[in-house]
């Protein structure tokens, strides 16, 4: 069976960024069809981080799927940067008037998932790695295949929502697009456990064996990682490894109190900054990972998913209600000025925060030193918040 669709705007993947364009979009009028390589049910299962900023709550409710986040959200005031057993709260509220709200990606991506099956917008699932992307000067055509059809889409725009691994980018000719990538030595364990967390705000630890974090999901849902080698596998860390490496990376009277349990979910993630510019080309706008990875160390990329989102969706509805291309051709830059700005915010905290195995000992000294100064200096302090609690529009 062969599915041949005429739609306002193709999406490239049904993450965060793909399910909530094609829900703002769809709110004012402008249709989408939305190609996923993997399956909904594989979608909505992954884990991942879960600092929302204002701005992402903000744009939730604007895709009118901010119910559950307003009720069930964590409303964080603040969080804790700890060396040893130094601690230090970073007052979000009291430095800059606002604060965050943890709720879970997982959770982000079923609430957008369910406005847009609601608004009988096309998903093809399972599409896998082959779907096309053919650009012309006034539209565009997707083509591929799932276990039920092949699709030939044809589109206006298309939008790449697919993440680090999509093919999106590459429909940028390579004389055109340029990639800034920084790859760390170090990549992040991560468990969920049915425990009480840590701490009722987040913690951030560094320690000279290595990075550790305590977050949460609920007060009966905790979310942990620690620093582990590139190269690491989850067979490497047993539950009682991880929980050693934890408490030794922690504050002393947090270790002891924590409460421990078995992991009902682990996994490792690399970390890696990465840009590509421009976003667009023609009629491919790229959003969210496809375009940009930061280190979850400053909980941004999401974040930036959102605002990519907001600049792209809003340069949709100006062309299809005004036929102004104007916020489209801007798009590009006006999205990589803020995502910049995330980049090196991201790369700071995982500098400042993370043991690099080859640094010398004047390496850790400067971090110890920067710790020293941030503790010392309201100043340095509320640069710091000001990025955490997210940069403006
Ligand atoms: N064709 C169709 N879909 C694809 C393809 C492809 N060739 N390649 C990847 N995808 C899908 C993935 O299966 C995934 O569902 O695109 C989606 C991309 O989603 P994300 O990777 O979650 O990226 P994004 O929607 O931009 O959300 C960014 O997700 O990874 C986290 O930390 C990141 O919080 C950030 C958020
Ligand atoms: C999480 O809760 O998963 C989380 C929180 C803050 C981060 C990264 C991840 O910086």
């Amino acid at each position: 069976m062969k599915l041949t669709l005429k739609t306002d705007v193709a999406i490239i993947g049904s993450g965060p960024s793909g399910l909530l364009l094609s829900r703002l979009l769809k709110l004012k009028g402008i249709s989408s069809v939305i190609v996923e390589r993997q399956s909904i049910t594989h979608v909505l299962s992954r884990i991942r981080a879960g600092v929302l900023e204002q701005g992402s709550v903000n744009m939730m409710r604007r895709a009118e799927v901010g119910t559950r986040v307003s009720s069930e959200g964590l409303r964080h005031d603040g969080f804790q940067i700890t060396y040893g057993d130094r601690e230090l709260r970073i007052d979000l509220q009291k430095l800059m008037g606002k604060g965050v709200t943890v709720y879970g990606q997982t959770e982000v991506t079923k609430d957008l998932y369910h406005a847009v099956i609601s608004d009988n917008t096309q998903i093809i699932e399972n599409a896998g790695d082959d779907t096309a992307i053919t650009l012309s000067s006034d539209h565009v055509k997707v083509t591929g295949v799932s276990p039920e059809c092949a699709f030939d889409i044809e589109a206006k725009f298309v939008a790449g929502c697919d993440g680090y691994r999509g093919i999106s980018r590459q429909a940028i000719p390579v004389d055109i697009r340029q990639e800034f990538e920084r790859i760390y030595p170090f990549g992040w364990l991560g468990v969920l456990s049915e425990t009480k967390p840590a701490d009722h705000e987040i913690i951030y630890s560094s320690h000279e064996n290595g990075f550790a974090m305590c977050s949460m999901r609920n007060a009966n849902l905790s979310r942990y990682y620690v620093q582990c080698p590139t190269n690491d596998r989850t067979d490497d860390w047993s539950d009682e490894r991880f929980w050693a490496t934890l408490k030794e990376r922690l504050p002393s009277q947090i270790a002891q109190s924590l409460e421990i349990g078995p992991s009902i979910e682990k996994s490792i993630a690399p970390l890696r900054s990465f840009v590509c510019e421009p976003l667009s080309h023609q009629r491919i706008f790229i959003a969210g990972d496809a375009g940009h990875i930061v280190p979850p160390t400053g909980a941004k990329g999401l974040n930036l998913a959102f605002s990519d989102i907001f600049y792209l969706s809003n340069a949709l509805v100006q062309y299809f209600s005004k036929n102004d291309e104007s916020e489209l051709t801007g798009y590009s830059d006006r999205a990589l000025a803020r995502i910049w700005k995330a980049e090196r915010f991201s790369w700071w905290m995982t500098s400042l925060l993370h043991k690099f195995d080859e640094e010398d000992r004047f390496a850790e000294k400067m971090r110890r030193a920067e710790f020293q100064f941030l503790c010392e200096s309201p100043d340095f302090q509320r640069a710091l918040a000001e990025n955490y609690v997210g940069l403006p529009y």
